[in-house]
């Protein structure tokens, strides 16, 4: 029976999922430990607005466990050693040096938590892989755990994480399914798989919990997030059409959405799709696919990336034409930030991307989002290179009032889909603004009847 959980990464992953568990599961002690001192902390603050991350409804559970069975520490070792069962929930990032740069999986964090759990443990411990990984990955873990660590039996499992941010909470209440891989061929490996599938079983119905071997577990992951990312190139491919020829996307996605087997949903154009996932998983089957000499596959694959940042680009490209043909100098307005609504995660946003665009043209960017911190915005921007002989977050200003932000701007670009927008009085912010007033929705929320009545000279998706 598990007693003592330790997770290693207390990201938009480790957090939320290991909060659920622990609420689930009082019996369970949860410990989720992060090298990031400043991440800690903010998850032990007392002032529940001040958690690091933003995720509707995830406050209350924190309320609820921490402190009762769910804690967040700095001491990995101490935690790995005290665990039955280590989740490792690190970042994957996408590789930006040496054999397959820009593309594969770097691996390295997940390397030094082995080592680390081989170097610490003194007892049995089930390793359990959140983490998003390629397909393999488990063998090397166990090569590691076993070389580097004798006496101690480890037993490695493949638990991929599903949630989407926004609804992590909704998402892991109540999973579409809970997929657990294991060495399933031995008798060891299916009692490891047993006790995760216990600690689901305590809220997620169990025919929706799935067990497979290890390789089919991992694959299945990044071919969900394939698949989804694969979706959205396709509407937005769609979009494009949808201009040239006078069709609307959204009556399009609403037509397709009604055939039960398409289903209406992931099928909203946008400027893009962000996020931290869609675009390094592909990437990483792409890796994979080419390192297998599977070259048909990997270009198939790829040209979803290629197609999403074609989206972006059009929408910037559309934004300097629409405005004359220049943008130096005019102030663009951006409402939202975060790669998508009720999140405050900003990585891999198509708001980034049109920000260098328009920035390379000299414009200059107001920016309001909800819930982004104005310190991530500014550290967003000074990643970019467009302008690297001046301080390149010249020209950027951060709004904490969206009326502000828009006030006196030559148009407004809407880039996150938050509720919010929709509510405004957009006949206040046309007033202030200069005319031609231009609104480039890149996410189809706003009631472009309404918005024309007004005066403005309304632009959308498709
Ligand atoms: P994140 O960057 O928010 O969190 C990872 C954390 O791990 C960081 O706080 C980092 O400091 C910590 N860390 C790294 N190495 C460490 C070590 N050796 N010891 C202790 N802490 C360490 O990342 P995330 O968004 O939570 O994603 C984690 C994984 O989950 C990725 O593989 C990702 O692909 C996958 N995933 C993410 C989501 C999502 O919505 N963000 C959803 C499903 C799966
Ligand atoms: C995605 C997957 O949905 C999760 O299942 C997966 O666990 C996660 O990646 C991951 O592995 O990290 P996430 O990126 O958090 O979740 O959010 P999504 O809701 O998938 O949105 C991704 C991007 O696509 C956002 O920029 C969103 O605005 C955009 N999107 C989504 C659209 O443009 N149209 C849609 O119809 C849906």
């Amino acid at each position: 029976m598990i007693k003592n959980i330790c997770c290693i990464g207390a990201g938009y992953v480790g957090g939320p999922t290991m909060a659920v568990i622990a609420q689930k599961n009082p019996d369970i002690n949860v410990t989720v430990v992060d090298l990031n001192e400043q991440r800690i902390a903010a998850w032990n603050n007392t002032d529940l607005s001040k958690l690091p991350i933003y995720e509707p409804g995830l406050d209350n559970v924190i309320l609820e466990a921490r402190g009762r069975n769910l804690f967040f520490s700095t001491q990995v070792d101490e935690a790995i050693d005290k665990a039955d069962m280590i989740f490792i929930s690190v970042n994957t990032p996408t590789k930006t040096y040496g054999i397959g740069k820009d593309m594969a999986a770097d691996l390295k964090y997940i390397e030094l938590c082995a080592r680390q759990i081989a170097r610490v443990s003194t007892s049995d411990k089930i390793v359990v892989e959140k983490s998003t990984l390629p397909v393999k990955t488990a063998e090397a873990i166990h090569d590691i755990l076993y070389q580097t660590c004798s006496g101690v039996n480890f037993q490695i499992l493949s638990n991929p994480e599903f949630l989407a941010e926004g609804t992590a909470m909704e998402d892991l209440n109540n999973p579409d399914r809970v997929l657990i891989g294991g060495n399933i061929d031995t008798d060891e490996g299916k009692q490891a798989v047993q006790e995760l599938v216990n600690i689901y079983a305590g809220w997620v119905p169990k025919e929706k919990i799935l067990t497979t071997n290890l390789w089919s577990s991992e694959l299945s992951k990044l071919t969900a997030n394939a698949f989804l990312a694969q979706r959205l190139s396709s509407i937005n491919a769609m979009s494009e059409l949808c201009e040239s020829s006078g069709a609307d996307v959204d009556e399009v996605a609403k037509a397709i959405g009604m055939d039960t087997r398409i289903g209406p949903k992931f099928l909203k154009a946008s400027v893009g799709f962000g996020g931290s996932c869609f675009q390094k998983d592909i990437l990483n089957l792409v890796y994979i696919s080419k390192s297998y000499g599977l070259t048909e596959v990997a270009d198939y694959w790829e040209q979803v990336i290629i197609l999403n940042d074609h989206q972006k680009r059009r929408f910037s490209t559309k934004i300097v034409k629409t405005l004359y043909n220049t943008v130096s100098g005019k102030k663009i307005a951006f409402l939202g930030w975060a790669f998508k609504k009720d999140t405050n995660d900003t990585r891999e946003s198509a708001a980034i991307y049109v920000a260098h665009d328009l920035l390379t043209e000299q414009a200059c960017i107001a920016v309001y989002d909800p819930k982004v911190i104005e310190e991530r915005i500014y550290t967003d921007i000074r990643s970019l290179h467009y302008a690297s002989e001046k301080n390149n977050t010249e020209g950027v200003f951060v709004f904490h009032d969206a009326y502000d932000c828009c006030k006196d701007a030559h148009a407004i670009a809407v880039l996150t889909e938050w509720d919010e927008f929709k509510e405004y009085d957009w006949q206040n912010i046309y007033n202030e603004m200069q005319k031609p007033a231009f609104v480039f929705d890149g996410r189809n929320l706003l009631d472009q009847k309404e918005l024309e009545r007004i005066g403005f000279i309304y632009k959308r998706i498709g």
